[in-house]
């Protein structure tokens, strides 16, 4: 058997809404799909506001803009991580400040952030990796206290998972989510800004991701003509793939039911073998987490088991991954000054964890195969 380990597969009305979309014409931004993606998360959650990017890391970049990071400001983010949040820091001139992560979540280390905080922080990026919640509270009680820094929450990953029953994304003061062909609700490409704090001026926000324009206000009437009016770029996605993400978002139900049957077998059937024959740890979702079951990993004792059990997996006709990579330990990290030693727990994740297939058309018997073949494969060793 072949097990893929994410599969894109068409949404029942995938074709339909976007030969619609076609044949209206109506191809570019703030079409009737994009508004509808934007109805649906208003009234699936609690947002004070939202608009749609591009991408999560044009969101993510818009938020510095947002706070008008610049030369000299400090933004602390996790080294385990993806290379958007600290690519957002750069182009706005930014410091970056990774700090480590806790072994227990692979998210960052609450403690290990705060404690790096100094008087030129602006900015903490906590990443919730793999739908799984940061301990939000431990970051927003200092925040209330001090109240010098902001938080964007780079949830690429967590759309619709919780924290103490708000959804990810909806806490700090500005959330970013991806809907990347690798995210559980897919647009191919696309991703959204949600805007948590009230001091921060909407009208900004929709003029920032339309070229700095009030073309908003034009396309609601508003005023007859548009113009320029802010600092801005062009971060709005086509209403094509706003059709197509719809069509997901209609079938989200169905693909988080088949998401957590395959995540409580992959726990039930591995949950005995934890501790045999270097296989360390699998994932574990806090108590304070409702998961959006984004990924099941496994971490073995060191990176020449995890990399053998790999390659026995592939010839089992699996395909299992490894990342992130910790930035601190990559070209650009060093660039940075960073050394290999600098973050021990993020480093020990990317040498370590090992992603099974989890995708919204994984069937049991795919999970079955790849729980026998990597039990197989231990007993082998
Ligand atoms: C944690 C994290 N942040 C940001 C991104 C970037 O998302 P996008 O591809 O929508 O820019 C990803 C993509 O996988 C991610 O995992």
């Amino acid at each position: 058997m072949n097990v893929k380990f994410n599969e894109v597969v068409l949404s029942k009305d995938a074709k339909s809404l976007i030969n619609e979309c076609l044949l209206s014409g109506h191809f570019q931004s703030d079409g009737i799909y994009s508004k509808k993606v934007l109805d649906y998360f208003y009234s699936h959650m609690s947002i004070r506001k939202m608009v749609l990017t591009t991408s999560c890391s044009h969101a993510l970049e818009s938020a510095l803009w947002l706070y008008e990071i610049s030369g000299g400001d400090e933004v602390i983010l996790p080294s385990y991580n993806f290379p958007s949040a600290p690519n957002a820091v750069l182009l706005h001139r930014g410091q970056i400040k990774f700090c480590d992560i806790s072994l227990d979540t692979l998210c960052l280390d609450e403690n290990d952030m705060l404690n790096r905080i100094g008087p030129k922080t602006k900015v903490l990026i906590p990443m919730h990796y793999g739908g799984i919640s940061c301990d939000m509270d431990m970051l927003a009680k200092e925040k209330c206290e001090i109240d010098k820094w902001v938080i964007v929450e780079d949830s690429a990953q967590g759309a619709f998972s919780r924290y103490k029953g708000r959804y990810l994304g909806t806490i700090g003061n500005i959330g970013c989510y991806s809907f990347h062909g690798t995210k559980n609700i897919q647009g191919g490409e696309g991703g959204a800004l949600i805007v948590n704090d009230p001091n921060i001026d909407f009208d900004r926000v929709q003029s920032m991701v339309q070229k700095g324009t009030n073309r908003h206000q034009f396309l609601s009437g508003d005023t007859s003509y548009y113009t320029w009016m802010h600092p801005g770029s062009s971060y709005t996605p086509s209403d094509l793939l706003m059709a197509l993400l719809y069509s997901q978002l209609l079938e989200r139900e169905a693909f988080s039911m088949t998401r957590r049957q395959s995540y409580d077998r992959y726990e039930n059937q591995l949950a005995p073998f934890v501790g045999y024959k270097g296989l360390e740890k699998m994932i574990q979702i806090p108590d304070y987490n409702e998961s959006n079951y984004h990924m099941f990993y496994v971490r073995f004792e060191s990176m020449k088991l995890r990399n053998q059990i790999m390659d026995s997996l592939a010839i089992k006709g699996i395909d299992s991954r490894f990342h992130f990579m910790a930035l601190h330990n990559t070209p650009m990290g060093y660039r940075l000054g960073y050394k290999a030693a600098d973050f021990p727990n993020s480093q020990k994740a990317s040498e370590t964890i090992l992603r099974l297939p989890l995708h919204n058309h994984m069937t049991i018997d795919e999970v079955d195969y790849v729980c026998e073949s990597l039990v197989d494969i231990l007993k082998e060793l």
